[in-house]
C-alpha cells in the first residue's frame, strides 16, 4: 500500500526555499509516530532539505540523476522501481513523503492519505497538487485548536481510496 503523507496551509502551500515554510513540533511528532521503522520515498529535492536520512526508516530517494547518497539510503530512478517494491509486500504502507513532483507522480497510484491541514496563509513556492476529494473516504480527523504551544489551529486528517 502507498501513503501520502504531508502538511498544507489553507491555500495548499507546502514548501518555501527547498523547507517547510513553517515549524509545527504537533506534526513532526505525529509524522514521526507514523513512519517510524516504516519505508519513505522522497524525491531528490526534499532529501537535499534534511541534513541527514531520517533515523529509523528506510530512506529511499527518487532522482534521474546518479547521486551520491549516505550509507543505507536507496535510490530509485524512476517509479516502476515503487510500484515493484509495494507489489512485493503489499500489506505493508510505503510513506511517500514528498516533494509536490513526486506527490502528484504517485497520486493517481496511492491507497491512503495523511494530511496535516494548518489554518494559516504562509508564504512560499511549493504547493500540493490537486486532490480530488470526492475519490478519498475519511477514515479519522483531529484538530488541534491554537493555544500557547501551537501557534494555529491545525488538523489531521486520514483518508483511504473509495
Ligand atoms: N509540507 C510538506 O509536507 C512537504 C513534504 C515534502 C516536501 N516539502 C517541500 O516541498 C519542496 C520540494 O518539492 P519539489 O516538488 O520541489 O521537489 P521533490 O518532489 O522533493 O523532488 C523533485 C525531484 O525528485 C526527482 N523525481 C521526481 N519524480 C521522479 C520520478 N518519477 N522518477 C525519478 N525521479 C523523480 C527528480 O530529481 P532529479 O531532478 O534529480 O531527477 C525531481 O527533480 C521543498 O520545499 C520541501 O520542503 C513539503
Amino acid at each position: 500500500m502507498i501513503g501520502l503523507i504531508w502538511a498544507q496551509d489553507e491555500n495548499g502551500l507546502i514548501g518555501a526555499n527547498g523547507q517547510l515554510p513553517w515549524h509545527l513540533s504537533a506534526d513532526l511528532k505525529r509524522f514521526k509516530a507514523l513512519t517510524t521503522e516504516q519505508t519513505v520515498v522522497m524525491g531528490r529535492k526534499t532529501f537535499a532539505g534534511f541534513k541527514r536520512p531520517l533515523p529509523h526508516r528506510q530512506n529511499i530517494v527518487l532522482s534521474h540523476q546518479s547521486l551520491n547518497l549516505p550509507a543505507g539510503v536507496q535510490q530509485f530512478k524512476s517509479l516502476d522501481e515503487l510500484w515493484a517494491l509495494n507489489a512485493q509486500q503489499p500489506n505493508d504502507l510505503i510513506f511517500v513523503i514528498g516533494g509536490a513532483a513526486v506527490f502528484e507522480a504517485v497520486l493517481p497510484r496511492a491507497d491512503r492519505l495523511y494530511r496535516t491541514a494548518i489554518q494559516h496563509a504562509f508564504t512560499g513556492d511549493t504547493w500540493m497538487p490537486a486532490i480530488n476529494y470526492a475519490d478519498w473516504q475519511v477514515t479519522a480527523e483531529q484538530t488541534i485548536v491554537a493555544d500557547e504551544q501551537t501557534p494555529w489551529t491545525f488538523s489531521f486528517t486520514d483518508y483511504q481510496r473509495r
